[in-house]
């Protein structure tokens, strides 16, 4: 049998952070919101646990345990006591350490194709639970839509969303690494009162309505600071966004992909010409939101 699941990216539009926790993890107000750019994860019996990527970001992709895909089927074979005996490819469309839960998706799209393809029958609940093992943003990448991330940003209530917002996505040249930007965002933040992470009652209402401007006006990450200190060049991009008639840009949870607002299709194609022209990003990719979450879109029977 052969399992395979599609998982979307993600954009925060409100990553509101707290102060640094006695475990090194911070308190957030983490609003997220699921993105149509999606990695597709198949899972298929073999000798031992292996994992393969396509894409033309594959190289960037470590294909050993440390790979969230590979850490689920782990985590989930060990909860049944069997062995994670299991081929896992990746088809990798999601921009690689950009601040879009690429690996968080791909962790949650292996998790669900390992369970349907051992028939450990996992509850909802179960599976979040692993998930949140897995990491912060791991939770959401199952659930999709739109969902409110407290705690480390793993304790999710789901949010309405009232229409389609377009987005553009420019993507830099490399990656930025998340603990060293909550790094930075520490060093920046040193000595002064950092107020508890709340979300945006403005924010979720502009969700709840699908009001793009107003979505716009509310859109705030607290680590932008953090990575345009680590990645200066990303001004040059939020002021050609911004230039390019987009309503509102921000970097995307840690960077360093730049998440820009559109108010419709056509808006968001001017922008992405515009950064692709521009030459202040690597490439630009057009999506749209609320995505579903991971979701089994293939199960192929061998006989
Ligand atoms: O949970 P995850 O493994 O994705 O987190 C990666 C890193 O990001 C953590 O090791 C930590 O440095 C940082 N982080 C944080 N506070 C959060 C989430 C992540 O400091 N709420």
């Amino acid at each position: 049998m052969t399992v395979t699941v599609r998982v979307p990216a993600k954009v925060n539009v409100q990553l509101a952070v707290g102060g640094a926790r006695a475990d090194g993890f911070h308190d957030l107000a983490n609003v997220f919101l699921a993105v149509g750019l999606y990695d597709t994860v198949t899972a298929t019996p073999a000798d031992s646990l292996r994992v393969t990527c396509s894409g033309p970001d594959a190289g960037q992709v470590p294909l050993d345990r440390t790979n969230l895909a590979a850490r689920a089927a782990v985590a989930l074979a060990a909860r049944h006591g069997l062995s994670p005996d299991v081929h896992l490819h990746i088809e990798k469309d999601i921009p690689v350490a950009g601040g879009m839960a690429g690996g968080s998706a791909d962790g949650a799209a292996a998790l669900l194709a390992c369970d349907r393809l051992w028939g450990t029958g996992s509850s909802r609940s179960e599976l979040l639970d692993i998930c949140a093992e897995l990491g912060s943003d791991v939770p959401f990448s199952l659930v999709g839509g739109a969902a409110l991330g407290t705690g480390r940003g793993e304790k999710l209530s789901v949010l309405e969303v009232g229409g389609a917002f377009h987005w553009v996505f420019a993507v830099a040249d490399g990656g930025l690494s998340t603990p060293a930007v909550y790094g930075e965002f520490d060093r920046l933040t040193a000595g002064a009162d950092v107020p508890l992470p709340v979300a945006s009652p403005v924010l979720l209402e502009a969700l709840r309505t699908g009001d793009a401007a107003a979505l716009a006006g509310a859109l705030v990450n607290d680590l932008q600071p953090a990575a345009l200190s680590l990645r200066p060049s990303l001004a040059a991009t939020l002021a050609v966004g911004a230039e390019a008639g987009a309503l509102a840009g921000l970097v995307s949870g840690s960077g360093p992909t730049t998440a820009f607002l559109a108010k419709d299709a056509e808006a968001a194609g001017s922008v992405a010409a515009a950064l692709v022209a521009s030459g202040t990003c690597r490439t630009a990719r057009v999506a749209q939101s609320p995505a579903a979450g991971a979701t089994v879109v293939d199960v192929l029977s061998r006989d």
